[in-house]
């Protein structure tokens, strides 16, 4: 299904006293690799609290036309019966990938060490995305790649007969290369070994672990040097999925930016590859607490409480905590709007091939809403005007884009006059409650007839 399928336009107003707990859906990277592994882990893979975004939906899909038995039971836990590693059936028809990049490179490397062909396709946000970077490392493993000009979808993956596993070092900063590697590595014989430059989330890695496969992990001088032997008997679990920090994002940065507000954000993954906006809102003098901290299922979680913050501080983010908070960016641009002085951002080049060109999707509504922003190819800066002086006023295009809308509905709660987007329906790929929960709590979010 398409983001797309059913546009509709949506309209934030000024908000003020936020309150109230806001319970965000299950950590959209988790739950991609949640249905993945218990798929192929032969028996009975629970999980409770998985994100039912249309991204994660279309996961689930997938798995089942490789084989997989996924049911959803009435009291909201899914159950996997899995195949195995090396038990993937060749799908009949073509794997539907939606909106999702997670889901299409996941389920690509998953396959590419078994004898079956798929045909992967996407929504057209996905179908202009790059793959090369996926496909490139998994012909060494031999499979076989047709796509589109440039490496795009739609594809087809003839999956490798005698996969030979890979030593490689992985030339950009991407957890989902990584991943779709290491799981391509569970059906080679001996064993792969990924490096990483820049350390990306590490969810892969701890649940391989979790599911008993022999993986191991350590920091070298070339960088993160992951080695997996191929061929595990995986074991099936329970996994209890942590909040979205990703999702979390959004009713924390309403609260700093709206007058009185007070929430609290229950049991989010604080997983350290993934807690970069965090850090820097912090620094920008925001008032945000982490209360609880704990570990469930090996994730770091905790309670975030955020309060209104009058006195924000534009910052400096550094590059190398990009991928840390490579999807938090779009909202990060609407706080430092907010914040005095400027606010850049470098080496984030990556924004660029998210499910839109980030930078110039946000650049584009910010400057419409009476916001200046430089921009370059891999870096950009908002000039802060302070609380209280963002003009807003003007509709914004959300470019099949569930962060974008998102981000852009956060900074109508606190301009000076309503914001509109386009269409907010991309925000059922990741956040289907949004709507509810951010009204929930208090903020004027509405959908526009038109
Ligand atoms: C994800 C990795 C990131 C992120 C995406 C989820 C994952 O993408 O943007 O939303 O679950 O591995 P890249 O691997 O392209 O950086």
């Amino acid at each position: 299904m398409s983001a797309s399928s059913n546009p509709f336009s949506m309209a934030s107003y000024r908000s003020e006293n936020l309150a109230g707990s806001a319970t965000v859906p299950g950590d959209k990277s988790i739950s991609h690799r949640s249905l993945i592994l218990g798929a192929l882990a032969v028996g009975e893979t629970v999980i409770t609290g998985l994100l039912e975004g249309q991204d994660v939906l279309d996961t689930a899909n997938a798995m089942r036309s490789f084989g997989a038995d996924v049911v959803r039971d009435a009291d909201e836990a899914w159950h996997v019966h899995g195949f195995g590693v090396g038990g993937f059936a060749e799908p009949e028809r073509v794997v539907g990938c939606g909106n999702s990049g997670t889901g299409v490179r996941l389920l690509m490397g998953a396959m590419a060490t078994s004898p079956i062909t798929a045909t992967f396709t996407g929504d057209a946000s996905l179908n202009k995305r790059p793959m090369k970077r996926v496909t490139d490392p998994l012909a060494l493993f031999g499979a076989q790649s047709y796509g589109r000009y440039g490496g795009r979808l739609p594809m087809t993956i003839v999956g490798a007969v005698n996969p030979i596993p890979i030593n490689y070092i992985v030339p950009v900063p991407s957890a989902q290369v990584k991943s779709a590697l290491l799981f391509a590595g569970l059906n080679a014989p001996g064993q792969t070994v990924i490096v990483e430059k820049v350390d990306t989330r590490d969810h892969t890695e701890r649940m391989l672990k979790g599911f008993g496969a022999d993986i191991s992990s350590i920091k070298t001088g070339e960088g993160q040097v992951i080695t997996l032997r191929g061929y595990p008997e995986l074991k099936p679990r329970s996994i209890a999925v942590p909040c979205d920090p990703s999702s979390a994002a959004f009713p924390i940065c309403a609260a700093i930016l709206t007058e009185g507000s007070d929430i609290v954000v229950p049991n989010v993954c604080l997983n350290p590859s993934r807690t970069g906006l965090f850090e820097t809102l912090r620094e920008m003098e925001a008032n945000l607490e982490y209360q609880d901290v704990r570990e469930e299922g090996g994730e770091p979680v905790a309670n975030l409480r955020a309060v209104f913050s009058p006195n924000l501080k534009g910052v400096e983010v550094p590059p190398e905590r990009a991928a840390s908070m490579i999807d938090e960016y779009p909202v990060l641009s609407v706080v430092a709007a907010f914040a005095t002085g400027q606010t850049s951002m470098r080496g984030v080049k990556e924004l660029r091939v998210k499910e839109s060109d980030r930078i110039d999707a946000m650049a584009t509504g910010l400057r419409a809403n009476g916001i200046e922003v430089e921009e370059g190819e891999d870096w950009w800066i908002v000039h802060g005007r302070g609380h209280g002086n963002v003009p807003g006023g003007n509709r914004c295009a959300t470019r099949l884009d569930h962060r974008i809308a998102m981000s852009f509905l956060v900074l109508g709660l606190a301009a000076n006059k309503p914001v509109s987007i386009n269409d907010a329906s991309p925000i059922a790929t990741s956040f289907p409650t949004f709507e509810a929960l951010m009204t929930g709590i208090g903020a004027n979010i509405r959908h526009l007839s038109e």
